[in-house]
């Protein structure tokens, strides 16, 4: 046999000639790691892009621009690592877009009807940026300063962790809150969220993660993808999206994903998509719950949404209206869903609702775990 054969036999034998040993030559080979990829000035501010990489290759970015996650690249069944959440490529296109992708929404997530509230009888008004109502922070949110940032690596993998100070009064919010945002991802693939704050008067906080998800990596709309959610009631709204205060059951109504349904099944049966808070504990408690599940068979890719905050945001991205994203990609109408952990919309209003206020010598603390997984 010619040396060529006997080449092609082996290569045969051991199926793993030419380019498939690369999967394992990257399981014994890749570290973790943290790299800064970019760096700009906006508002004479250095703003980082970070990528936070761990053994299985598992890749997160997330700018300090705006605390913005804006790339997952994550495994499906077969290995393939790509990106699974809509996002942009520069700074600017964020700054010009009010999708908040990827951000971080605060100092309160979702919406305050009329952008008013009171505390121990003080009236307080916020700027109002959704027509009359009050949406993810105001005009200038989290998710348009730039944080402090520094990454770290523990035990338990790599980090990145951001502070920003909002000053007393900022969009109409008292008391000069201290925010401190730490992502970090370990080797089981849990990319942890942990929002802390602290202020120096009585004031109201509800800050949570603001990403678009697709686990087919953009290749279909997510009306496919099958969602679980662990709540079996959920709060109406009126037609500005705020909730009336009743707390009403799921079972029965398409509502319902206490069992996986694909998001598309009733999708028409609800004007105009799902864009509602799911109540996850009426009171309170504190403790990490798993919220949500969503998989998509063709990839096999399923995302666990893991909270102790009482609520979530289901977003089917119903307002996604053509931008041009990362990679070249298109976001239409359901695109990409929003799973967002939150305390009720418009609690500081509704009595009924855990409440979401914050008094100087208390933390605020909201986890979020994000569990890639596949099937
Ligand atoms: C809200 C949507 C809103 C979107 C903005 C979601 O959290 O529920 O109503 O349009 O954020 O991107």
């Amino acid at each position: 046999m010619s040396k060529f054969g006997v080449l092609a036999l082996a290569c045969l034998m051991f199926w793993s000639c030419g380019t498939d040993n690369g999967t394992a030559e990257n399981e014994t080979e890749n570290e973790n790691s943290i790299t800064m990829i970019n760096t700009e000035t906006i508002n004479g501010k250095e703003v980082k892009t970070f990528e936070l990489k761990n053994k299985n290759g598992t890749t997160i970015h997330i700018t300090n621009y705006g605390a913005i996650v804006t790339k997952m690249l994550v495994a499906d069944k077969e290995g393939n690592l790509e990106n699974i959440v809509l996002g942009f490529d520069s700074v600017s296109e964020y700054q010009q877009n009010g999708y908040y992708f990827g951000a971080t929404a605060g100092r309160y997530a979702n919406r305050i009807a009329k952008g008013r509230f009171s505390i121990d009888g003080e009236a307080f008004q916020l700027t109002t940026n959704d027509g009359q109502n009050h949406l993810h922070g105001g005009n200038e949110g989290f998710n348009e300063v730039v944080w402090e940032a520094e990454s770290f690596e523990d035990n338990s993998g790599v980090g990145v962790r951001m502070v920003y100070v909002s000053p007393d009064g900022e969009e109409g919010y008292p008391g000069e809150l201290t925010t401190t945002a730490t992502f970090s991802l370990d080797d089981n693939d849990v990319l942890t969220i942990l929002y802390e704050a602290s202020t120096d008067k009585a004031t109201i906080v509800n800050i949570t993660h603001h990403g678009y998800f697709n686990l087919s990596a953009m290749k279909e709309d997510i009306l496919n993808h099958e969602l679980t959610i662990y709540g079996d009631h959920y709060t109406p709204v009126d037609e500005t999206l705020i909730p009336t205060g009743d707390i009403v059951e799921v079972n029965n109504t398409p509502f319902d994903f206490t069992s996986a349904h694909k998001i598309g099944e009733r999708i028409a049966q609800v004007e105009g998509g799902y864009d509602h808070n799911y109540v996850i504990t009426k009171e309170y408690t504190g403790d990490l719950k798993k919220q949500a599940e969503l998989y998509h068979s063709g990839s096999g890719r399923l995302l666990e949404v893991h909270s102790d905050a009482p609520g979530v945001q289901f977003y089917s991205g119903n307002f996604l209206d053509g931008a041009q994203g990362t990679d070249g990609n298109t976001y239409n109408k359901h695109t990409g869903l929003c799973l967002e952990p939150q305390f009720f919309p418009d609690s500081p209003n509704q009595p009924n609702f855990p409440s979401a206020s914050l008094k100087p010598g208390e933390t605020y603390s909201h986890r979020i775990e994000l569990h890639f997984k596949t099937r």
